[in-house]
């Protein structure tokens, strides 16, 4: 199996709980405290905790941890300056989450940063419509690095019966025996070209690891309960079982489009995936990224050892009677049905059934039976 992303498999969780009598506390709120469950569990391995600034300026600038291995999402803890003083005279700081103590951090550095600089070296842009670089532009102004220690899981909900640890998902992976993975990242409900992109890439490796994104997503997106609910009832009806494993990432989706695509591909190496799919405007948003993006950007990282699937566009053509791209079909513009999640959301919001080859009646019918299936 591919080693992790570099080499160990990170875990900072250990369930006894330290002294925590009088040591200084932060608040977290739940999307931080996901990540950092995130890192104790080895899912953003190597890392062990928030990164510290020489990380983080190598991060923006090249790519890259300073010692050379690629990651390109700064994974970063921001607050204001005058917690920034106390959590450096602290030393050691308890994390809290709704009046929950459920971990600790030794802050090793406190430091500022560019958040123009940042926005343009992640998101490629500084125009505020973007969410990612909204959300920079709005953080605190410092920056605590150090590692972390869990003792205390999120509790468990719905949203959270299919999370998966990569210890888990890796021994999973062994007792079904497959030796090529090939994963697909996903933070829409599923439709026919997303299924297609996924069929055609099983028909190649032994196994599909469909890790749908629950978490912080823009408004207008598909809420995590629907998302959940229609890949578990595509995979009942359309799946042969034990082809694939449905397992789901817990963390915040950025819109960094190519910078996310390979922080896609980092996560996914962690659970144990040898492949990942990246098709057409891969975590993008809006026009800021160029289709094919998210597929150049890993040219520059042959060091990455998870390989990418590339698909192009693929769309419905009336003439082909089936799903297509421009590669392999010979048929005008007119023949074709583009599909994408947008295009999904617009039919969905009009109460629309989309028609059955464009998405599955069965997954339309979970849909379309929410009053309000969007994040608001
Ligand atoms: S993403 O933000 O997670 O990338 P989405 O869930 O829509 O969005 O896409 C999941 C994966 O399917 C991505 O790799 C994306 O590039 C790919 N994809 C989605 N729609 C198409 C399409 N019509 N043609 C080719 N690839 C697609």
């Amino acid at each position: 199996m591919l080693p992790p992303h570099g080499g160990k498999l990170i875990n900072r969780f250990d369930p006894r709980q330290k002294n925590l009598d009088d040591m200084f506390s932060i608040a977290i709120d739940t999307d931080i405290r996901n990540d950092i469950e995130n890192i104790a569990d080895g899912i953003f391995s190597p890392l062990e905790g928030f990164v510290c600034q020489t990380d983080f300026e190598s991060i923006v600038n090249q790519g890259r941890l300073s010692n050379g291995l690629p990651w390109t999402i700064p994974i970063v803890l921001d607050v204001d300056n005058e917690t920034a003083l106390k959590m450096k005279d602290a030393g050691e700081v308890s994390l809290v989450n709704n009046s929950e103590a459920f971990g600790v951090m030794s802050v090793e550095d406190t430091y500022q940063f560019d958040k123009l600089k940042v926005a343009k070296e992640i998101y490629q842009t500084v125009d505020l419509q973007h969410p990612g670089v909204m959300k920079t532009m709005n953080m605190n102004d410092v920056l605590v690095g150090g590692k972390i220690h869990v003792f205390s899981r999120i509790p468990f909900s719905q949203s959270r019966k299919l999370r998966k640890t990569p210890s888990e998902t890796r021994n999973e992976i062994l007792t079904r025996g497959w030796k090529s993975i090939v994963g697909f990242q996903t933070r829409n409900v599923p439709h026919v070209a997303h299924e297609t992109l996924q069929k055609t890439a099983l028909s190649l490796f032994d196994g599909l690891f469909i890790n749908p994104l629950i978490g912080k997503k823009k408004m207008g997106d598909f809420k995590d309960e629907v998302i959940l609910q229609t890949y578990e009832t595509l995979l009942n009806s359309y799946y042969s079982s034990g082809s694939a494993m449905l397992v789901t990432l817990h963390t915040e989706m950025r819109y960094a489009g190519p910078k996310e695509a390979i922080h896609h591909a980092i996560m996914r190496k962690n659970f144990g995936c040898t492949h990942l799919i990246i098709g057409r405007d891969h975590a993008g948003v809006g026009d800021y990224y160029q289709p094919l993006a998210a597929q150049k950007i890993f040219n520059e990282y042959p060091d990455l050892d998870i390989e990418p699937v590339f698909f192009p566009a693929f769309y419905y053509c009336k003439k082909c009677r089936g799903y297509s791209s421009a590669k392999i079909c010979p048929h005008n513009s007119e023949e074709r049905e583009e599909l994408s999640g947008t295009k999904m959301r617009k039919l969905v919001s009009s109460g629309t059934m989309p028609a059955d080859h464009l998405m599955r009646p069965e997954v339309a019918r979970v849909i379309l039976s929410y009053t309000e299936p969007f994040v608001k």
